[in-house]
């Protein structure tokens, strides 16, 4: 029976020095197999203390009962700062509060439907791209599929696509800063003593730098056109125009192009990651890829799909959110304590690193059936429905949830279904997968597949 891959579990017990280098390699190998049946596991080092949490009720009063308890901590900030500033992934407090109350308007139901048709777009974009290089030679999907989610993030965000000069930089930028920051990821869980002082090369802060200079230059030019009525009614419109509803004010110039470059990080690398998985996981189990295409054909067939449409692609849904237990593109994310605790009957200093895993959740013994399988129908069992609800959070929970959640939650299947309408993917057995978490879950040596025309 195939099972979708899983990073094989480090060996035993080891010193803290291999540990740490095991840990910048890929945090998901670097951990022991156990994690996938303890409740909590407490790592001690001489520079700090971490509690990873996998029981459902800690991970609930972390994240959604006493949140403000559980700050992110200055660790995350500073690792970020170069390219996100004061955005609103890294604050905390009465910033972070007034943040979000001027950007989750923008993510709210109705303004989705309003971004439908630039998604759709991105979507046809990608179909067409895949369509010329489909001669069922391999092809590292990753690349496509982060062109695609680039493309839905500039359509959206400033009604540009990636074909446009500015998008095209921005993205080639993000490219190079990734490569020259390797061990960032987004949850930042970077085992540092929080004394040391952060270092940031002199490329990561010319890359980050490059990437803000374009972003202040978009954010610019979209000022101009709101004071002259000319600007489109898209979501950096709609950010920039509305006031937080306790003190009036709006976003200063400098503040905005640090929301930006968070809107591009978390929603571009995180769909990129979770559409690659979906089309490798669909190669694996050509029954699922079936039922995909043959869902897209019934709801959107030969025309182009309509918002109303979203609601009907139930397989393409399922299919991604299994895609998202099985490989949650942030697969973990770091609390600190901010005063002392008691977990599970043992202490937690102030300060501590307080881990959440959605990697161990998703995949947990106690709690998931045949928790390595791929099985997009689980969600229809009394057993999926209630890890749903207990053990599933690849968008956190909570007062800090993802704020593009309901956002990714149509662009995946959407995509998905568009792409498998007319497409078919197929594994290369030279080069299967393996996920190692990079700034998200990725492939080791990326994610290749055959892709070809669907006939008739
Ligand atoms: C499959 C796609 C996505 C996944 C799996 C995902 C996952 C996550 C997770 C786990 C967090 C919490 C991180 C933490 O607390 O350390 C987060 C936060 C965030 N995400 Fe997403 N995300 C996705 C797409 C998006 C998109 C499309 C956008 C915006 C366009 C977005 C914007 C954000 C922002 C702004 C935050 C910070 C929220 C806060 O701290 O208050 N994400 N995301």
């Amino acid at each position: 029976m195939t099972r979708p891959p899983k990073p094989p579990p480090r060996p035993g017990r080891v010193s803290l020095w291999r540990y740490m280098r095991l840990f910048r390699q890929d945090i998901l190998s670097a951990q022991p197999a156990r994690l996938y049946h303890a409740w909590m596991a407490e790592f001690r080092t001489p520079f700090f203390r971490s509690f990873l949490c996998n029981q459902p009720a800690l991970a609930d009063q972390v994240l959604r009962r006493r949140p403000e308890d559980f700050p992110k901590s200055n660790r995350i900030r500073e690792g970020l700062r170069p390219l996100l500033g004061n955005s609103v992934f890294v604050t905390n407090g009465e910033v972070w509060k007034r943040q979000r109350r001027i950007i989750d308007p923008a993510f709210e139901g109705g303004r989705l439907r309003d971004t439908f048709a630039a998604m759709r777009d991105a979507g046809q974009a990608a179909a067409a791209r895949l369509n010329i290089k489909a001669d069922s030679q391999p092809i590292e999907i990753e690349e496509e599929t982060s062109h695609a989610a680039a493309d839905v993030i500039f359509r959206t965000l400033f009604s540009i696509g990636i074909e446009d000069e500015t998008a095209r930089a921005v993205f080639a930028g993000f490219r190079a800063h990734q490569r020259c920051q390797p061990v960032l990821n987004l949850g930042a869980f970077v085992p540092l003593p929080a004394w040391l002082p952060r270092f940031h090369s002199r490329r990561t802060r010319r890359t980050a730098a490059a990437i803000r200079g374009l972003i202040t230059e978009l954010v610019r030019a979209r000022k101009e056109e709101i004071a002259a009525g000319s600007a489109p009614d898209d979501l950096a419109t709609k950010i920039m125009t509305t006031a937080d509803p306790e003190t009036g004010a709006r976003f200063e110039a400098a503040e905005m192009v640090d929301q930006v470059a968070i809107f591009f990080l978390a929603g571009h690398e995180t769909s990129a990651s979770a559409l690659a998985w979906a089309l490798y996981l669909l190669a694996l189990y050509p029954d699922w890829h079936e039922r995909v295409a043959r869902e897209a054909q019934a709801v959107h067939g030969a025309r182009a799909p309509e918002f109303g449409d979203v609601a009907r692609l139930r397989v393409a849904r399922d299919v991604f959110r299994e895609t998202l237990r099985l490989y949650p593109p942030v697969p973990m994310m770091v609390r600190e304590a901010a005063r002392a605790e008691r977990f599970r009957n043992r202490d937690v200093p102030r300060g501590s690193q307080i881990v959440l895993s959605p990697w161990h959740l998703h995949r947990h013994q106690r709690l998931w059936e045949r928790p390595d399988d791929f099985d997009p129908a689980r969600f229809a069992t009394e057993n999926g429905r209630t890890c749903l609800r207990e053990a599933y959070i690849p968008f956190s929970a909570g007062a800090r949830v993802c704020t593009g959640a309901g956002f990714a939650m149509i662009e995946g299947p959407l995509l998905l279904s568009m792409l498998v309408k007319d497409l078919k993917f197929d594994l290369d057995p030279a080069r299967p997968a393996m996920p190692v978490a990079h700034l998200t879950v990725r492939g080791k040596d990326g994610i290749w597949l055959r892709v070809t025309p669907r006939q008739g």
